[in-house]
């Protein structure tokens, strides 16, 4: 959800204008913004205050060499044979999103991660598992119970086990690693955190959102939790699919967004800002441009028409909207 995939020709046209060695990616989601900098030979420091993107990047961004053997991939799966396990999974999604097999496959791969003694090698793995565990479920979200199996419409990504998903992903995990030559790095944490100084910060924070199902929580707990095996968070004892309580972010809320995003730009104000914005958002267009103009002499705001897809196949739900980045420099 808001991943850039589909707008990366259109954000490297753009930026390919403006001189910059060192990015910062401030939310980087899903990764594929960082990926596009790392491409264009920028030193990438990608960061999310999450704990599964923070994984993905550090495959995919600060990764430059490390591949998953086949070796590797036959000790992590070979974990349960040598007396190590797990069991969190299996006892507490039992009968939600997959099935009895499959949570103990969970379980017993993450037995196998613990063994591994490479971080590198161990993101590589989690980054995979984490992409077959949204490719097993039908809508890739993880808001209704209910096993695979009962999806029977052919989906070749329905039809394949975690197992069979995972081997295949950590292949495509391991074809995209690659060197562009720069110490890239990842981290887990709050933006305000982040520390300062390169020469471009891309900010694409959550929106403020208009319906109650645009939280990223509420979609993708799950994945937060097998990214760290569910360590120091907390399940929502009230939850059927049991969510993990929402971590707070003022860009969400209409009474603390404005602020947020002031304090956004003033901490950054040393580097080319750069944010993502669209139209269906708050604070309107308007408002952060002027904003922005507190800590950049000159702003500018790009625009490209683009239709979202919120995830289902309702026609209803897609939304033709304009994209921004709003630029500041000197
Ligand atoms: C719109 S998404 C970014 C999408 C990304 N650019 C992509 O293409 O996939 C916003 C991200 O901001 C992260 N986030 C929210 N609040 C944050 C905060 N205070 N500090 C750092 N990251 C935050 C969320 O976890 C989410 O991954």
């Amino acid at each position: 959800m808001g991943s850039k995939f589909k707008l990366l020709p259109w954000i490297h046209e753009v930026l390919s204008d403006i001189p910059f060695e060192s990015v910062t990616d401030a939310f980087s989601g899903s990764g594929v913004v960082s990926y596009l900098f790392k491409s264009m030979r920028k030193q990438v420091f990608s960061n999310d205050a999450l704990a599964f993107p923070s994984v993905l990047s550090t495959a995919t961004i600060a990764n430059n060499t490390t591949h998953l053997t086949e070796n590797d991939l036959e000790e992590l799966l070979g974990a349960k044979a040598r007396g190590k396990s797990e069991e969190f999974i299996r006892q507490t999604f039992q009968g939600i999103f997959y099935t009895n097999e499959e949570l103990v496959f969970l379980d017993d791969l993450w037995a196998g991660i613990r063994c591994m003694d490479a971080p590198m090698k161990q993101s590589i793995a989690i980054a995979a598992i984490l992409r077959s565990a949204v490719k097993r479920q039908p809508r890739g979200l993880f808001t209704v119970a209910g096993d695979p199996e009962r999806y029977k419409d052919g989906r070749r990504d329905l039809k394949l086990t975690l197992r069979e998903h995972f081997i295949e992903q950590v292949g495509c995990y391991n074809s995209a690693v690659f060197s562009n030559g720069k110490r890239n790095t990842s981290t887990s944490g709050d933006v305000f955190d982040v520390l300062v100084g390169n020469d471009l910060v891309y900010m694409d924070p959550p929106y403020v959102p208009l319906a109650d199902d645009n939280c990223y929580m509420k979609r993708y707990h799950f994945l937060e939790g097998l990214a760290c095996y569910w360590q120091d968070k907390e399940i929502m004892t009230t939850s059927k699919v049991r969510k993990i309580t929402k971590p707070f972010t003022p860009f969400a809320y209409r009474h603390t967004a404005l602020d947020a995003f002031d304090r956004l730009f003033r901490k950054f104000a040393d580097s080319t800002l750069v944010l993502s914005y669209s139209s269906n958002a708050y604070p309107d267009l308007g408002s952060l441009r002027k904003l922005m103009q507190r800590y950049k002499s000159s702003v500018d705001v790009f625009e490209k028409t683009h239709r979202y897809h919120f995830g289902n196949h309702e026609a209803s739900k897609r939304n033709l909207v304009q994209e921004y980045l709003i630029i500041g420099t000197s």
